[in-house]
């Protein structure tokens, strides 16, 4: 029972539509109506600038984050005997989170696509892993200044990493970690059309010349 309220909590937390309240609460407009048309950092940054976006992206990471924490409210959380059963229920909350970001109450359910908050729950899980994924994040960008890209990409690499690389031993975390690769695949199917038909945008942050 604790359990099942804790996870309604971590959904309420993950539902705060950061990058629409601070569109609408700071610049008058829904975030929604621009750009990609995504309520996540990546759009924040290209219709609101640095400042809003990188704002939105800690929010919503920190959203991850404070989910994943709420398991240290359940009573057997230093008890090395329930190991298993605590990282399950970090994972559920780190996950109804995400859902809460991509379905919000708080925004009629059209939300954003997770990365951040998903960002959140590994670091909170697994910070070496997490770090690891920005490295390929970053690297992506690099070679190809496509956010969306980027974040595919590194979440592929997330269930490799898991699975091959750090041998992850509980079988529900390797399962989330596949799962999250499909997940991140189904919130990009319309960043994957504009990749395949060369209209996707690309971040400015990088000095390449556009051929
Ligand atoms: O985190 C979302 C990002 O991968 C893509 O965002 O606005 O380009 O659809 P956007």
């Amino acid at each position: 029972m604790t359990e099942l309220l804790l996870l309604f909590c971590a959904y309420l937390i993950g539902s705060i539509p950061t990058a629409v309240w601070v569109s609408k609460g700071v610049f008058g407009m829904d975030i929604r109506e621009y750009g990609s048309g995504n309520a996540g950092a990546t759009n924040t940054f290209r219709v609101l600038g640095p400042k809003a976006g990188s704002f939105v992206m800690l929010v919503d990471m920190i959203k991850g984050v404070m989910a994943v924490r709420l398991a240290l409210l359940v009573g057997y959380y230093q008890n090395p005997d329930h190991l298993t059963q605590l990282v399950n229920l970090q994972i559920g909350l780190g996950l109804a989170a995400v859902v809460g970001h991509i379905f919000p109450i708080w925004a009629g359910f059209r939300g954003g696509k997770g990365i951040a908050t998903l960002f959140g729950l590994v670091l909170a899980i697994q910070p070496l892993v997490a770090i690891c994924c920005v490295g390929v994040f970053l690297l992506i960008l690099f070679l190809t200044r496509y956010v969306s890209l980027s974040s595919i990409i590194a979440s592929i690499a997330f269930p490799i990493l898991i699975l091959f690389i750090f041998n992850e031993p509980e079988k529900f975390y390797r399962i989330f970690a596949i799962a999250v690769a499909l997940m991140v695949v189904l919130t990009h199917q319309k960043n994957i059309f504009r990749l395949l038909n060369g209209n996707e945008s690309k971040v400015p942050l990088f000095r390449h010349r556009d051929r």
